[in-house]
């Protein structure tokens, strides 16, 4: 629950072999970064085997590394050098699909009556010959539905065609996913990031989506009760393992309420994304409304977690658009009751890149965010060619890690801060939280445990604030400040522009 979690995107983190693609030997190499900065664990989107549509999340082999990125020994590896360095190693598992590649659809779709057929929904055309039902997939307003010209049904796919869903109302479909988790918990992962857990139960009658909700693809119009068992049962499946084995869900509806209904009384996930923060503006009511539907419908039910950037979305630097934003924001999101996750790079300050048409490789539109990390200031960033997969990201020259960490001043160093301010607070890891009644503009809370006190006050506007509770707050100590100015000193009283402060009492 204390932990930190820091998201790596293979293909972007890290090349060791030359070919412009990230990869495990890339990581293992820079984990000295991450324990440096101060996290606990880091989650690795998926490096399976694939013949990438969706860049990792079609799988064709569970239990295989891409060649991409390695092998199954470069894993091995990287999890012992990890372990060894105090780091917990979390892996994608993507349960809703595979690959339309992996043998089970190959062997699905090669006959009505193949063993596998029943791993995938399939359904007869609808009576005008058209798709089942009105059901559209994600990225784009068609069908969530393909045809399969020989054999004369439609498969579902909520994501792209070629990535069949698997019919979780099969309980070989479980039992075969069950078993693609014991594979890595055997070789000592910590836990999963869960990839659309919320989609995997499906109503058996597949009933149309109301059409003036349309389209919202693979979103709550798809979420159905018997989910819910099926996560038990994974949860179940973590609990025959010794340790801390976690599981965090990917529950992509944008309902507060409903995501905490996936914690299921502590037999569910142990942590939900939850998203509508991530699509709050930069605003302090935004945020106040975020905050307390958070602790309205998830504190009493479980542990939140808090996430401002990932590989689907623009980099939260971009979407809040300044330098200074980005660093109040890194003390909004390691200051609140949960479990923060970052998204390798955030620590940098980076921006999505500018990725022209003809370099353009995902289908949802997702490349900006997946630019490469560079780590040094040469024309190749530490990777092994200049030529990597996508394009840098804006002053990859200025915004490397190795430049960043020579300045005391840089977001990577407030980062770093933030890291060791929480990692030594118990206020700040487990505590209480309150929010606090501040000046229009200004988000304030604050954490206790065990005698130790926190409070942050983030202010959203580009004005200086100092009334209300900003200027009654003199009596406490800066600890670490969005700026890097005023540290370890008396807070004045004030909140210059976009600035966040992170504050413990004063030592009398
Ligand atoms: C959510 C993942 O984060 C995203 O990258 C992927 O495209 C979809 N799920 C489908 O697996």
């Amino acid at each position: 629950m204390s932990a930190v979690i820091y998201q790596i995107y293979p293909r972007s983190f890290a090349d060791s072999d030359g070919d412009g693609v990230g990869d495990l030997q890339g990581v293992r190499a820079h984990l000295d970064h991450l324990v440096w900065l101060g996290v606990d664990a880091i989650w690795l989107s998926p490096f399976y085997r694939s013949p990438m549509a969706d860049f990792g999340y079609d799988v064709s082999d569970y239990c295989d590394v891409d060649p991409l990125f390695g092998t199954l020994a470069d894993f091995d590896a990287l999890v012992a050098d990890a372990h060894a360095l105090g780091l917990k190693v979390v892996v994608d598992w993507v349960p809703n699909h595979t690959s339309d590649r992996h043998r089970w659809f190959v062997d699905a779709r090669a006959s009505r009556d193949a063993d596998h057929r029943d791993f995938y929904v399939w359904r007869d055309p609808s009576p005008d010959g058209g798709p089942p039902n009105n059901w559209v997939r994600a990225w784009g307003e068609q069908p969530a539905w393909t045809l399969d010209p020989a054999t004369g049904q439609w498969y579902l796919h909520l994501f792209l065609p070629e990535q069949p869903d698997l019919d979780w109302q099969n309980p070989a479909v479980a039992a075969a996913m069950h078993d693609v988790l014991r594979f890595w918990l055997d070789r000592g992962v910590d836990g999963f990031r869960m990839d659309v857990l919320h989609a995997l139960g499906k109503d058996p009658a597949l009933p149309d989506d109301d059409p003036e909700l349309l389209p919202i693809p693979h979103s709550a119009l798809n979420h159905h009760r018997s989910t819910h068992d099926i996560v038990r049962n994974l949860r179940g499946v973590l609990e025959e393992y010794d340790g801390d084995r976690m599981m965090v869900g990917e529950i992509f509806l944008l309902d507060t309420a409903l995501v905490a209904t996936y914690y299921d009384g502590g037999e569910g996930v142990h942590l939900a994304f939850n998203f509508p923060p991530l699509y709050a503006p930069w605003d302090a009511a935004s945020w106040q409304v975020q905050v307390e539907a958070v602790a309205r419908e998830i504190e009493p039910v479980g542990w939140p977690s808090w996430v401002l950037s990932n590989h689907d979305q623009p980099r939260h630097r971009t979407r809040y658009g300044s330098p200074a934003r980005a660093r109040a924001a890194a003390v909004l999101l390691l200051g609140l009751r949960g479990t923060p996750f970052l998204y390798a790079g955030e620590e940098l300050g980076l921006e999505d890149a500018e990725v022209p048409a003809e370099r353009a490789v995902d289908p949802g539109g997702r490349d900006g965010c997946r630019a490469p990390i560079p780590w040094d200031a040469t024309p190749t960033h530490g990777w092994s060619t200049a030529d990597a997969w996508l394009p840098w990201p804006p002053d990859a020259d200025r915004r490397d890690v190795a430049s960043l960490r020579t300045q005391e001043t840089s977001i990577l160093h407030l980062y770093r801060r933030l890291l060791t301010e929480r990692r030594t607070s118990p206020a700040l890891t487990l505590g209480e939280q309150e929010l606090l009644r501040a000046p229009d503009g200004v988000l304030a809370w604050q954490r206790r445990a065990d005698g130790d006190e926190r409070r942050v006050l983030v202010n959203f506007t580009g004005e200086a604030v100092s009334d209300g509770l900003v200027g009654q707050s003199t009596g406490w100590a800066v600890r670490v400040s969005s700026d890097g100015r005023g540290e370890a000193g008396p807070f004045g009283g004030t909140l210059r522009p976009d600035q966040a402060v992170m504050l413990a009492p004063a030592v009398e």
